[in-house]
C-alpha cells in the first residue's frame, strides 16, 4: 500500500458538482428494486458502498443497466433466492437495509461481509426483525451479533418498536421489513435520525405517516416508481472541503446541488454556529426535481470559536464528527462534542482513530465519560503539525486527516489512503479541481 504525502499546500478556491449521496443512492436502488416501473436514478454516486448495493440487488434477481452518472431500475415484484452468498463488501447499510428486505423474502439467503463490517454490532437490527417474525443466525461474540449472517424471511408480522440506539440504517430496516408484514409497523426513535427512507417509501407511494419521533407505515398499497429520482450531492462529502475552506486563509468555495436535508445538516448548522462563513441558498419549485432538499453552500475562510454539540445533534452530523474535530482544533475555545460514543461502531472507532492522529498532530484533545455519555473535549491551538498519520483503513478518517494535513505546518504522511473509494472516490480530484480554479 502506497503512503500519501502532503506537502504542497494551496488555498482552495471556485465551484464544484459532487457525487450523489450515498445514503439516498442506498434508497434509492433498493425502493426502485421493489417498486412497480422503471427508475432512473440521476447523479448516481459510483463507490465500493453503491456498487456493493447495487450487486447485491443483482444477485436478488434484479436488472440494473448503468449509464453515464445513473442507472436504471426495472423494479420487480418479487426477488430470486440468490445462487450463492451475497457478498456486502464493508457497506453497513447495505448490510443492515438488506436484511429488512430479506425478513420479507420467503427463502434463506446467507450474507458475507467485508474485514471491517464483519466487526461491526448487528443484534441491533437482527432483535427487531426476529420479533417481526425474521429467522437469523450470526456469528455470536461476547453477547454481541456480527456477520456473516443467515436471513430467512416471510410470513412477517408488524410491531411496535422504540430504538434503543439512535440508527437510520436500524430504522430503515424495520420499516422495509414492515412494507411486506402483516399490520401496520410502527418504529419510535429515542433521537430523530435521517429520514431519507421516509421521504423515499412517501415518494413511491407507501402509507406512511410521520408524527415527530414516530414513524407509522402501512403496508396497505404497493410501491410505485416516480419514474426518476434526482439524487443531490453528498453533504458528507461536502462537509471535508468546506472545513478544509474554512480553516485555510484566503479560500472562498461554492459546492453546488448538495444535499440540505434538515436531518442530515447539522454540520453546517455548528459550523455556523462557530462562526464559519457559510451561506446556504436552497433551491426551490422546479430547480429542485426531488423530493430531498439541495442548494448551494458558499464557504469562506474565517476565525472559527469553541461550540458545544449536544447528544440530541449527533445523529445529524454523526459522519461528520472526524472532520468536525479538525475543525475545533482551530477554533478558539473548549469545543465539547457529548455523546459522541456511536462513532466508535463505525467502519473503525472513530474515536480512536481521530484521536491517535489529532493528538501525534499536538492537538490538545481528551476523553471524558460523564455517565453513559462520552464526551470528545478539543481546546484549538490555532494550528496542527505535519506528522505521520494512519488512515485505519477507515475512509472518513483518511478524508479529515488528508483537510488536517493540508491546513498544518510542515508535511504529512498518511499511510494507506485508497479506502477513500467507499464514498467518495474523486477526493483527490476534488482538491485538485479546486486548487486549480
Ligand atoms: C446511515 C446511517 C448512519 C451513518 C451511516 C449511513 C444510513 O448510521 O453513520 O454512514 O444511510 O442510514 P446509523 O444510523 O446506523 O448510526
Amino acid at each position: 500500500m502506497k503512503p500519501f504525502v502532503v506537502k504542497d499546500k494551496f488555498i482552495p478556491c471556485g465551484r464544484i458538482s459532487l457525487i450523489g449521496d450515498k445514503s439516498i443512492a442506498h434508497r434509492a436502488l433498493i425502493i426502485s428494486a421493489l417498486s412497480r416501473g422503471k427508475t432512473i436514478i440521476k447523479n448516481f454516486p459510483v463507490h465500493d458502498d453503491s456498487l456493493a448495493t447495487l450487486s447485491v440487488l443483482t444477485a436478488l434477481g434484479v436488472r440494473i443497466t448503468r449509464g453515464d452518472e445513473q442507472v436504471l431500475v426495472w423494479g420487480t415484484q418479487g426477488l430470486r433466492k440468490p445462487r450463492k452468498p451475497i457478498f456486502v463488501n464493508n457497506s453497513g447499510t447495505t448490510l443492515r437495509l438488506i436484511l429488512g428486505v430479506l425478513a420479507g423474502a420467503g427463502f434463506k439467503t446467507k450474507v458475507i461481509a467485508g474485514k471491517y463490517l464483519s466487526a461491526r454490532p448487528m443484534a441491533r437490527v437482527n432483535k427487531p426483525l426476529r420479533l417481526m417474525g425474521a429467522k437469523i443466525t450470526a456469528k455470536d461474540r461476547g453477547g454481541e451479533e456480527y456477520p456473516p449472517l443467515v436471513i430467512s424471511g416471510g410470513n412477517l408480522k408488524g410491531i411496535v418498536y422504540r430504538l434503543p440506539v439512535a440508527s437510520a440504517q436500524v430504522k430503515s430496516a424495520i420499516l422495509l421489513a414492515g412494507l411486506s408484514a402483516l399490520g401496520k409497523t410502527r418504529v419510535i426513535e429515542c433521537i430523530s435520525t435521517r429520514d431519507h427512507t421516509e421521504r423515499m417509501l412517501k415518494a413511491f407511494g407507501a402509507n406512511i405517516t410521520v408524527n415527530k419521533n414516530s414513524i407509522t407505515l402501512r403496508p396497505d398499497r404497493g410501491l410505485t416508481s416516480p419514474g426518476q429520482i434526482q439524487i443531490p450531492g453528498d453533504i458528507s462529502s461536502a462537509a471535508f472541503l468546506a472545513v478544509l475552506a474554512i480553516i485555510i486563509p484566503g479560500s472562498k468555495i461554492v459546492i453546488e446541488r448538495v444535499s440540505l436535508n434538515p436531518s442530515r445538516c447539522g454540520i453546517i448548522n455548528i459550523l455556523k454556529r462557530m462562526g464559519a462563513k457559510i451561506k446556504v441558498v436552497p433551491f426551490k419549485g422546479d430547480e429542485l426535481q426531488s423530493f430531498e432538499p439541495m442548494g448551494n453552500l458558499t464557504v469562506i475562510s474565517g476565525k472559527l470559536k469553541a461550540t458545544v454539540v449536544n447528544p440530541s445533534e449527533i445523529p445529524s452530523l454523526i459522519d461528520e464528527i472526524p472532520v468536525l474535530m479538525v475543525a475545533a482544533c482551530f477554533a478558539e475555545g473548549r469545543t465539547i462534542i457529548k455523546g459522541a460514543g456511536e462513532l466508535r461502531f463505525k467502519e473503525t472507532d472513530r474515536i480512536n482513530s481521530m484521536v491517535v492522529n489529532l493528538k501525534s498532530m499536538q492537538a490538545d484533545i481528551r476523553l471524558i465519560k460523564s455517565g453513559d455519555l462520552e464526551n470528545i473535549v478539543i481546546k484549538g491551538k490555532g494550528f496542527l503539525n505535519g506528522t505521520k498519520l494512519k488512515s485505519f483503513g477507515d475512509h472518513r478518517t483518511a478524508m479529515s486527516m488528508v483537510v488536517a494535513a493540508l491546513a498544518a505546518k510542515g508535511s504529512s504522511r498518511l499511510d494507506y489512503i485508497s479506502c477513500i473509494s467507499k464514498s467518495f472516490p474523486s477526493f483527490l480530484t476534488a482538491l485538485n479541481t479546486l486548487l486549480r480554479s
